[in-house]
């Protein structure tokens, strides 16, 4: 089978390949999937790049195990493994692939407790965009956040992966929303559902009148202090990035809220989002009613994955960048 194959850290551009490889086979509690869309989300860049340092602790210190990026699929079952009754050949299905095998191939194992029917009338590349970016914003809003109805919430990063999916995400749960995003967005963050746009290139949402309940904030591009400004007295802070720092100013920047947070009103919050079949069974409902639709910025072949990631890895895109890999497909 095709898959684009990295072996050392460095620029997407650089250091991805596209190859013939062997298809992997399903072991106990797998599904062997045909990819017909992947999607590449901001970790993708870490790892194929090695940045931050300490993320090689996982992936390997001078050069990363052989691997395939991706996290996000969406195709039909090819074969299933041992143990699994949930899923037959044939089924679309979409959701997470983790591990040393990832997305961009024409095949990958995933563990069937991380997939889930793909909702008829929906595209494989619209539910390839959501899994990992969708989950993120949801547990950031929903978990982390502890969003209510009617709550004020402000999306720094609104026109991001995570953060387009935040704006219709917080909709659904009730809240009002304002998304915050550069001038060449802000039609699109409103055309999702934003009640309010800022223009982060003329206005500053840190030194405003305006409070909010709930800030998720996808960039961390401002200070602690600053942010928390914008913030009602026992309003929420979820930080979500750990892009645009690096070494010791990582560290800092990482733990600082966590050794804070015992001594302020204001509840300071890291999370990780971790994929439960529950969740992506409602992200699916979602898009299967039209509540969510993921904001397509671009669709590339899979053999320009290296130039897909690194128009990703820019830190730009608007919205999700999603992999077309079934054309050409080959056993
Ligand atoms: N907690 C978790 O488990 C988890 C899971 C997934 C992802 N994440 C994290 O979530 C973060 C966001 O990921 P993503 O996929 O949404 O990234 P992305 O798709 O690259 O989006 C980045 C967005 O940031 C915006 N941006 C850049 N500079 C800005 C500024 N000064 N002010 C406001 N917005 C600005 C860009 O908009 P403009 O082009 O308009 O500037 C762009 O839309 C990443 O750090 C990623 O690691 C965390």
């Amino acid at each position: 089978m095709r898959a684009i194959v990295q072996d050392r850290y460095g620029a997407p551009g650089t250091v991805l390949t596209l190859r013939e490889i062997d298809k992997p086979v399903p072991k106990e509690g797998e599904v062997l999937v045909r990819v017909a869309a992947a999607s590449v989300h901001r970790g993708d860049c870490f790892l194929v790049q090695g940045k931050p340092f300490l993320m090689r602790m996982m992936t390997g210190l001078l050069r990363p195990k052989p691997g395939i990026p991706g996290f996000d699929i969406a195709g039909r079952v090819e074969a299933i493994g041992t143990g699994v009754s949930d899923f037959a050949a044939g089924d679309e299905v979409f959701g997470s692939c983790e591990g040393v095998f990832g997305a961009c191939a024409e095949f990958v194992c995933a563990q069937a407790s991380k997939l889930v029917g793909k909702p008829a009338g929906v595209s494989f590349e619209q539910a390839a965009a959501v899994p990992t970016s969708g989950l993120a914003a949801l547990h950031g809003l929903r978990e982390a956040g502890r969003l209510e109805p009617e709550q004020k919430v402000l999306i720094n990063g609104a026109s991001g992966g995570v953060g387009s999916l935040a704006v219709q995400i917080a909709k659904v749960l009730g809240a009002e929303v304002t998304g915050v995003c550069s001038t060449r967005n802000v039609e699109m963050v409103r055309s999702i559902g934003a009640d309010h746009v800022v223009d982060y290139t003329t206005e500053d949402f840190t030194n405003s009148d305006r409070r909010y309940d709930l800030i998720l904030d996808n960039v961390e591009n401002r200070s602690l202090k600053e942010v928390r400004r914008a913030l009602v007295p026992r309003g929420t802070l979820v930080l979500n990035s750990g892009s645009g720092a690096a070494g010791l100013r990582l560290l800092i920047r990482l733990i600082k809220p966590m050794l804070l947070a015992p001594f302020v009103r204001q509840r300071l919050v890291r999370y990780l989002s971790v994929p439960k079949k529950g969740d992506l069974d409602y992200l699916a409902e979602l898009l299967e009613s039209g509540r969510l639709t993921s904001a397509i910025d671009r669709t590339y072949p899979l053999e320009e994955v290296p130039a897909a990631m690194d128009h990703l890895c820019a830190g730009h895109a608007r919205g999700k960048v999603v992999i077309a890999v079934e054309d050409g497909q080959t056993d």
